[in-house]
């Protein structure tokens, strides 16, 4: 695995495979990897013949009161992950190598960044959708992988992709989850044992309501409150809503098309996000849980 850290670097590895006619995989993260990052590039290992892995903790998406600083790092262990799953390039560029002096162009999204945590997080999906963009730029992947955990990123970062005529198709990768449901997320290294269990109670809530769901209940509001009625253990809950999945709309009444339905929680301090997928045609199921744009 070659690890590199400027742009001119990876461009310099990637532009002979290119014209070699290899396809390029791409995993974009902020690094503190698990196996749903893992997950990701055993995809993109097995789809691609490279597979470019970057780690960069975007400041741009998060918020003056957010975890920036103490957003949490481990390289050695990241590095590990990726060599172990299958990547073969490791992008790691600082902060000025992607946000040189004079930076100022960014990507605005439209309304499908303003509902759930675009709500909550101003600014969040502008951030993250200016620089997938960057890296999808520099990378320029044929394929880029993405989790479902981030359901509202990977339907903001697809829009991106068609809206900017972006030559990649972005695939969402199931959730990966502990065996009591809790996603895994970098953000699990804050909670301590008892918040931990807590925090499983977020999943179980969604999984019971897909449970509801698959064994015939269609009334959304009845879905919601199967969900709540197990989210004993969040300390709070932003929001826990039913959203049409391709407009990102709330959506109400009987479910008659793919709805997420999505949560944002505190336990503790930490804010967790997780979501589960209702697919009303059983035919339609394979195509939502890791589709193509
Ligand atoms: O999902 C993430 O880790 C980040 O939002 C991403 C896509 C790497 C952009 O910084």
């Amino acid at each position: 695995m070659r690890v590199v850290r400027s742009i001119a670097d990876l461009r310099a590895i990637l532009r002979p495979l290119r014209a070699e006619g290899k396809r390029v995989g791409f995993v974009p993260t902020m690094g503190f990897l698990h196996e749903g990052h893992g997950a990701l590039i055993r995809q993109s290992a097995a789809r691609c013949d490279v597979t470019v892995v970057s780690i960069f903790v975007n400041p741009t998406q998060f918020g003056p009161s957010e975890d920036l600083a103490n957003y949490p790092r481990d390289l050695e262990r990241d590095q590990n992950l990726c060599l172990e799953t299958g990547a073969t390039v490791l992008f790691l560029p600082e902060v000025a190598e992607i946000y040189p002096t004079g930076f100022q162009t960014h990507v605005e999204p439209g309304r499908l960044a303003q509902t759930l945590c675009g709500r909550y997080r101003p600014g969040h999906f502008r951030g993250v959708a200016t620089v997938v963009a960057k890296l999808f730029s520099i990378v320029q992947p044929d394929l880029a992988f993405f989790g479902q955990k981030d359901f509202q990123q990977t339907v903001v970062i697809r829009r991106m992709a068609r809206d900017l005529n972006l030559p990649v198709d972005v695939v969402v990768v199931p959730t990966v989850r502990e065996a009591d449901g809790l996603a895994l997320s970098s953000r699990n290294a804050y909670l301590d044992e008892e918040a931990r269990r807590r925090a499983a109670t977020l999943s179980q809530g969604l999984l019971a309501a897909q449970a509801a769901f698959d064994a015939g209940e269609r009334q959304s509001s009845k879905l919601v409150k199967a969900a709540r009625a197990l989210m004993t253990g969040a300390d709070s809950i932003q929001y826990l809503e039913l959203v049409d999945a391709q407009t990102m709309e709330p959506f109400k009444g009987p479910v008659d098309r793919t709805v997420a339905l999505c949560v944002a929680a505190y336990v503790g301090s930490t804010r967790l996000i997780d979501n589960v997928l209702l697919v009303p045609s059983p035919n339609l199921a394979g195509q939502n849980s890791s589709q193509s744009a």
